[in-house]
């Protein structure tokens, strides 16, 4: 389990660091303000002991004030003092020869001030270095010191202790950090786990989004969403191997029956010829059908715009209104088209969008009716609406009826059931949308494209 790698890993550390940096800064300062304490307390100590020298050697003799400071001073044996009256006689004293020898080179105070100073002999001390003036008038010279290296006994057991304490915060945030985070990543694991479970044979299954926490949620939902839409793919891929399996084999068979059932028996030329006739229509049909999968699966296929230009689709309806005008006028029908509009797109495959919209529309408009393409480009898309009135599509087949080999029951003796199916493909292939509505006021299918972009390109020429 490489650090880079794992979740896991990286977060124990970065516990444990935290956690042991935290630990460390705190007992870093809590050390040094004990510190400063402490000296403060053994200042605070010899400015005591400077006022009460001071007291005790006010009045009386020389001999009357030693006695005194002795008595007084005899009990604090950490603290070493050097009291000098003003003829020079030693009053008392314990300090050491180098303390004293140090004190000679500094001048002396009146006020108390705290020196810390590092003698000849290496030892730090804490001083009081006065001359006094007494009650009497007289002065006295005051030397106090004590030595740094007091507390550091008890200094250095708490620098044991926050050692001990911080390899101690260490272990215990490593471990504690450790097993949160696993405890956190386990619905990742579990999710995991189902998702290893699921297969193309067990694609109806999900992942648990409700028992996760809310930042894998999200996640765990998006997954079902995909699983979803795949599911649904997968289907009607399967699906459409039986329908294409099942789309060729009524030609099929109706050729072969037919044709089986000539060669039972030896038949005039004319009955040969009309049995050709009609496996020829049978043939026409099915090569239609292959030609329309081919072009399905071209346009269904990523990157399926060869090319892309303004196309003027007020011209391009129009030819394709004259094209079916013959068609139009034996059922009885009107065709016209009304606004105009210019989408960014193939021509040809456009051209074909439409035409398959139109060649419904022929098919299943009432007799005596009008059928009308409504061309919208003002906003930044073009649309495209052809309207027809005839009997409405049921609600229910409005889903199916852009998949593949979907016919109604009217369009069964008819088409393929792929018109739609390439019209769609065509227009998701330029980024656009189809829809439909169907009620008794007609059945209109619009196409949403992308409009043309920029200035007209339009080349104004009719295709075919
Ligand atoms: N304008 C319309 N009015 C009523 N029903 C329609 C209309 N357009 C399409 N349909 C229904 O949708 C079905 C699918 O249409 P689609 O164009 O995909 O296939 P088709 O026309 O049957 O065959 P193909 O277009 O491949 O020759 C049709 O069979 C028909 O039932
Ligand atoms: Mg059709």
């Amino acid at each position: 389990m490489s650090l880079r790698r794992s979740i896991a890993v990286r977060l124990t550390v970065l516990f444990a660091t935290v956690g042991t940096l935290v630990l460390a800064a705190l007992g870093v300062a809590i050390y040094l303000s004990a510190r400063h304490d402490l000296v403060a307390q053994d200042f605070a100590e010899l400015e005591n002991k400077a006022a009460l020298i001071a007291d005790l050697a006010g009045s009386g003799t020389s001999d009357e004030r030693a006695q005194r400071l002795g008595d007084a001073l005899r009990h604090h044996p950490d603290i070493a003092f050097h009291i000098v009256d003003e003829q020079g006689g030693v009053l008392f004293s314990t300090a050491p020869q180098a303390l004293r020898a140090h004190a000679r080179t500094q001048p002396a105070d009146t006020e108390p001030r705290r020196h810390d100073w590092t003698l000849a002999d290496g030892s730090r001390l804490h001083a009081l270095n006065l001359r006094q003036t007494l009650a009497d008038g007289s002065s006295l010279a005051t030397l106090l010191a004590i030595d740094d290296a007091r507390h550091a006994d008890f200094l250095q057991r708490f620098r044991h202790l926050l050692a001990v304490a911080l390899v101690a915060a260490a272990v215990a945030s490593s471990l504690l950090g450790g097993y949160v985070v696993r405890q956190t990543l386990r619905p990742l694991r579990t999710l995991a786990d189902e998702a290893r479970h699921i297969t193309a044979g067990r694609l109806q299954r999900r992942l648990t989004a409700e028992h996760v926490p809310v930042e894998l949620e999200q996640l765990a939902q998006s997954l079902n969403g995909m699983l979803a839409r795949l599911q649904q793919d997968f289907e009607r891929l399967s699906g459409f191997s039986g329908d294409l399996a099942h789309e060729l084999r009524t030609p099929i068979t109706n050729m072969l029956t037919q044709v089986q059932v000539v060669l039972a028996h030896p038949r005039s030329n004319e009955s040969y010829r009309e049995t050709l006739l009609s496996c020829a229509e049978e043939l026409q049909r099915l090569a239609q059908t292959v030609g329309d999968l081919l072009y399905l699966a071209q346009a269904e296929a990523p990157g399926a715009l060869p090319s892309r230009e303004g196309v003027a689709l007020d011209a391009m309806v129009d030819a394709l209104l004259e094209f079916y005008d013959l068609l139009a006028e034996e059922r009885q029908l009107t065709l016209r088209r009304e606004g105009s509009a210019e989408a960014n797109g193939n021509r040809l495959m456009l051209h074909r969008a439409v035409a398959n919209l139109l060649s419904n529309a022929l098919q299943h408009a009432t007799p005596g009716t009008e059928i009308v393409v409504r061309l919208d480009g003002t906003g930044p898309t073009s649309r495209i609406a052809v309207h027809n009135l005839g009997p409405s599509i049921p609600m229910q087949a409005l889903p199916r009826l852009f998949d593949r080999f979907f016919r109604g029951e009217r369009g069964r003796h008819e088409g393929a059931g792929l018109g739609l199916a390439i019209t769609r493909a065509i227009v998701q292939a330029h980024g656009g949308s189809v829809s439909v509505v169907s009620d008794a006021s007609g059945t209109v299918f619009e196409l949403a494209l992308p409009g043309a972009s920029g200035p007209a390109q339009t080349r104004r020429q009719s295709s075919r």
